[in-house]
């Protein structure tokens, strides 16, 4: 085994798949996500766990799974598969807000959403915004190396930049950038992927406290417009058609939650992905030209979102398997990501590869709106990074990752400089 390559072997998991969400749980799987999926793959690549539920890890049932227009991702469904659960509409109604998004509905619904949202959320809004981001990164990493010489990468850049981006460009005042970032974090280290009613209890007051603000947020900006994204979702039309006031709320908490945790994910576990592979450091500081094939092959290997879901409509064939009408389905991306029958020595770090078709922003109708604006933040800190520090060094040996296995991402990231 090469020494740029992940160690997947060390934490294999043997005791079969009955318990996925537990196995999913155990810290071994947060160190080390891709040997039981690479063991899964092997073994039983559309597998159907106790609760009925199906997981998808090789490159091809997933790639096909996200571009089948036999699958649903509509909230009616969602609530059905909850009830199954043993979930009333009173334990749904605690996560409502979100439910009125783009990412919760089919086609024609998602495609109307969608197309809105797309146009006030333009190429050119998002490109302006890269000497603001230059700025930021900037005066983040002036202020760590003065505390320096040592610090703690998450706090000193990935989590601050991308809550200053997307609060900035929807126009959440500054004074309140620290409790969006506070309740999101809260949001998603408690959301649970296989929702109880206690997890959905646990983030009720935060969900709750999030709407009360961008409901007020929403009255503001409809009495005072400004130059925002969120002035610019209120106005916007398309064909006569606008977005309802729910519509608008599950629309920025969407963007504030997808726009940001994600991004603070690649930041994270990409600089972790590059100090644990000097070699590949040294290459993007001698070719910064690297830097976009680096951001790819960051997403690839070490996935931001590893896992998304969705619901057959009707029977379907998956890898030989039937899944009957209303199962559900998670296609795993971070599994998909390394499938060797896609890529090349899929557990190897190599910021010039080539043909990486990775599905880390998802395929289909629902990929990823946000993926210029996340690539351009990803290159502009991470290039910054590496040019500005050129002897970073990771501090530690164990990380710590945070508990939510479709939101891959560390607490902390100590570094030396
Ligand atoms: C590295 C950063 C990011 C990653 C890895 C990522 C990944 C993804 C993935 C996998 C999906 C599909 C989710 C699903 O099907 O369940 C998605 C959807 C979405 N993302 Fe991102 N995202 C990132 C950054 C962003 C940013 C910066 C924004 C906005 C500012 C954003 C906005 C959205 C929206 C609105 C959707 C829903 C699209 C739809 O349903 O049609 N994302 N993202």
């Amino acid at each position: 085994m090469s020494s740029n390559t992940q160690q997947t072997t060390a934490t294999n998991y043997d005791g079969g798949f009955d318990d996925i969400t537990h196995a999913m749980a155990s810290p071994a799987f947060r160190q080390n996500p891709y040997a039981l999926f690479e063991q899964m793959r092997r073994e039983h690549p559309v597998y159907r766990s106790s609760q009925g539920a199906w997981y998808l890890t090789r490159y091809a049932d997933v790639d096909t799974t996200l571009r089948n227009p036999h699958m649903s991702r509509d909230r009616e469904r969602i609530a059905r598969w909850q009830a199954q659960l043993g979930l009333t509409p009173e334990d749904n109604s605690l996560q409502q807000p979100l439910s009125q998004s783009m990412l919760t509905t089919d086609p024609p619904n998602h495609t109307r959403l969608r197309q809105l949202v797309n146009k006030a959320f333009t190429a050119r809004r998002v490109e302006a915004l890269r000497p603001r981001i230059e700025t930021i990164v900037d005066e983040l990493l002036d202020a760590a190396v003065a505390a320096g010489p040592s610090m703690d990468l998450m706090a000193a850049l990935a989590k601050p930049l991308p809550v200053m981006v997307i609060c900035e460009l929807l126009g959440v005042p500054e004074t309140d950038h620290q409790r969006i970032a506070e309740w999101s974090r809260e949001f998603i280290d408690q959301a649970s992927y296989v929702p109880t009613r206690e997890s959905l209890q646990r983030y009720a007051p935060v969900v709750r406290a999030f709407e009360d603000y961008l409901r007020e947020l929403i009255r503001c900006r409809s009495a005072q417009p400004r130059d925002d994204l969120i002035t610019a979702l209120i106005t916007m039309q398309h064909c006569g058609d606008r977005l309802t006031e729910d519509e608008l709320l599950g629309t920025c908490f969407l963007l504030l939650l997808a726009g940001h945790e994600t991004t603070v994910n690649l930041i994270g576990n990409g600089m972790l992905a590059l100090l644990r592979h000097p070699d590949q450091i040294r290459r993007l500081q001698d070719d910064s030209s690297l830097i976009s094939s680096t951001i790819e092959e960051l997403l690839r290997y070490d996935s931001p979102f590893q896992m998304t879901m969705c619901f057959a409509v009707g029977k379907v064939e998956i890898g030989g398997q039937t899944v009957h009408d209303g199962d559900v389905l998670f296609p795993i991306l971070g599994a998909a990501n390394r499938d060797p029958a896609q890529f090349l020595d899929p557990d190897r770090l190599d910021i010039a590869r080539a043909d990486n078709r990775h599905l880390s922003f998802a395929n289909g109708p629902h990929f990823c709106l946000g993926a210029p604006l996340a690539r351009l933040e990803g290159k502009i800190a991470i290039g910054r990074l590496v040019r500005r520090l050129p002897d970073l060094r990771l501090d530690t040996d164990i990380v710590q990752w945070r508990p939510n296995p479709r939101l891959r991402g560390l607490v902390s990231l100590p570094v030396v400089y």
